[in-house]
């Protein structure tokens, strides 16, 4: 036999074909809507926000938000198909958890309906792993490994984030949220709710020098974070003040939102030096945040990046990229699947796709 053989032919690359994602958001009490194309980006968005319903009570009450998800959810469904001029998406992210429950089941329900009558895969989708990859929806976005500074309402973390679904927790919060610690000291200030916008509006007049408040944590080793001691102390000046009659509520703001942006931005900047990760990405609804966006940008010597500032509050734009990254793991729809409590850390890196 000659020595004839045959050439192979090269190894094409899987290229799967282009898809657009349908990202739904129904955690606490926004409910967002999105479609991603994975070819051409986010090509339609929309959201609603339940704030003024709950503003009477001073917070969020779950069973109204569920209710008002299950009255807006369809209609947004509906919107953003028409606007990305499509009839049915060909997957459906959800977030899954962590939130509300009730919330949560909406999203679910309707994500798993959705998914068994259109016949298409559905993808359950981690709360702050969506806030995370935020940022990936812009048009210079973050390559890996990035540090992740997560500042909302009910987390403050810092992730070390290897790859998509690689995330060590370096530290967290031990008590209060840092979002929490501004709604409250907004509340405190006569604010309302939700108080952070309002908070960091109101201290752009005072002077950040006019109360030497707690840096809490700064001196200690680790990477945790904790703002109860900061929101006493907010609380015994304002009760003094206000005793006197002499409360200057421009200076509270302003010198609560110093004390707690020096907090991050110090742990952040640690941090990364500490594991040597020359980008630092800053996302969830803190995140909005300008003295932070500032103050980080200005004090770190690698990158910074933010989702722009719609996409750092909830949103279902996130859901949607994140659902796009995590295509992988989509299944058929089988089961309805959140999660209230689930630890970020816990997520495992996507397999390739087939
Ligand atoms: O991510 P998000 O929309 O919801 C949660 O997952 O919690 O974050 C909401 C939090 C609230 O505590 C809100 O007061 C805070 O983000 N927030 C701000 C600003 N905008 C929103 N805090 C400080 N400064 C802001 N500009
Ligand atoms: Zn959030």
């Amino acid at each position: 036999m000659g020595g004839l053989t045959r050439a192979r032919p090269a190894p094409t690359r899987y290229h799967p074909p282009p898809m657009n994602i349908l990202g739904i958001e129904t955690s606490c009490d926004e409910t967002g809507v999105a479609v991603y194309s994975t070819e051409r980006g986010l090509i339609a968005d929309a959201l609603h926000s339940q704030v003024d319903l709950h503003a009477v009570y001073g917070g969020v009450v779950p069973e109204i938000a569920s209710r008002d998800h299950v009255r807006m959810l369809l209609p947004l469904i509906r919107q953003v198909l028409g606007e990305a001029g499509i009839e049915k998406p060909d997957a459906i992210a959800y977030t899954a958890g962590p939130g509300l429950v009730g919330a949560l089941m909406v999203g679910g329900g309707m994500a798993n309906g959705l998914g068994l009558a259109w016949a298409c895969p559905v993808i359950p989708v981690h709360h702050m792993e969506g806030h995370l990859l935020a940022p990936m929806l812009e048009d210079d976005p973050p390559e890996f490994p990035f540090l992740a500074l997560l500042v909302s309402g009910g987390h403050t973390m810092l992730i070390a984030v290897h790859s998509l679904g690689d995330y060590r927790l370096l530290g967290t919060t031990l008590d209060d949220a840092v979002g929490e610690a501004f709604d409250k000291t907004a509340k405190l200030l006569g604010l309302g709710y939700p108080g952070g916008p309002a908070l960091a509006a109101l201290a752009e007049q005072g002077d950040d020098k006019a109360f030497a408040f707690p840096r809490p944590m700064l001196h200690k080793p680790g990477f945790d974070f904790s703002f109860s001691g900061l929101k006493t102390a907010v609380m015994l000046e304002v009760r003094k003040a206000e005793a006197a009659g002499k409360l200057r509520r421009d200076d509270v703001a302003a010198s609560f939102q110093r004390a707690a942006v020096d907090t991050l931005v110090a742990r952040a900047i640690k941090a990364a030096e500490a594991y040597r990760l020359e980008r630092i990405v800053v996302a969830g609804g803190v995140g909005a945040n300008k003295l932070l966006r500032k103050d980080i940008a200005e004090h770190f010597d690698g990158s910074v990046f933010y989702p722009r500032m719609e996409f750092c509050t909830d949103n279902g734009a996130m859901i949607a990229i994140a659902g796009a990254l995590r295509l992988a793991e989509a299944s058929p729809a089988d089961e309805i699947r959140v999660r209230p409590r689930w630890p970020i850390a816990s997520l495992d890196v996507p397999r390739p796709a087939q």
